[in-house]
């Protein structure tokens, strides 16, 4: 079978994070070696990046710039060879959060991203994205339930993050072969059955 590349994404405190397990688990069950990751991170230098990226006061082009160059990396170290080993990569987050966060969110360029995705990964994109939407009010109160100190992201307002929702969902209606829309208010089960069905009805074949 060949290799798959899917992606988990939404905004912050949607609950993508405790279905990847999930997903993970389905796969692997199939025999299939899986490596599962995330962005920013994934790799020694992607992890100090992204630590830099969640903590430390920086302009929003730095910002971006410094998620594309965890990209590269990630992409070099990580992804490009596991696909290419034959086993499957999940990750919890990709180049769609900086069009939803960046672009969306920051109000950033779009035209300046879609050189830098060229540039960085011209001939990958993921099998399969699964978008976890929630009402971002909702996402609040499960972030400030979850008591942890906010990162850069999770301390911005709800406008920022109505931005982002909605940047995400621009994107899966622009490319619905690739990008599916999960209702993260549903309970936990209803959303790993659905998204089980998903993988099964889009990977497995
Ligand atoms: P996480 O908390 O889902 O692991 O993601 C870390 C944060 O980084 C999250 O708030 C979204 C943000 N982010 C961006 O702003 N742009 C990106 O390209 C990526 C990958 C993440």
């Amino acid at each position: 079978m060949k290799s798959r590349f899917i992606t988990f994404e939404g905004i912050d405190g949607a609950g993508k994070s405790s279905q990847i397990a999930a997903a993970v688990a389905l796969i692997q069950s199939r025999g299939i070696p899986v490596v599962q990751t995330r962005e920013p991170g994934g790799t020694p230098l992607g992890e100090k990046l992204r630590e830099l990226l969640l903590h430390e006061p920086m302009h929003l082009e730095t910002e971006a710039l410094l998620m594309f160059a965890a990209r590269r990396e990630h992409l070099a170290a990580r992804i490009q060879p596991a696909l290419a080993a034959g086993a499957w990569v999940v990750s919890d987050r990709f180049t769609d959060a900086t069009y939803a966060y960046q672009v969306g969110g920051r109000g950033l360029d779009e035209k300046r991203f879609a050189a830098l995705e060229k540039w960085v990964h011209p001939h990958l994109q993921p099998d399969l994205t699964l978008i976890f939407d929630l009402d971002p009010q909702v996402a609040a109160r499960r972030l400030a339930g979850a008591g942890q100190a906010p990162d850069r992201f999770e301390s911005e307002q709800a406008d920022f993050f109505e931005r982002v929702r909605a940047a995400y969902l621009r994107r899966a209606a622009a490319d619905p072969a690739r990008i599916k829309v999960i209702d993260a208010a549903q309970t936990p089960d209803e959303i790993r059955k659905e998204l089980e069905q998903i993988i099964v009805e889009i990977c497995f074949q």
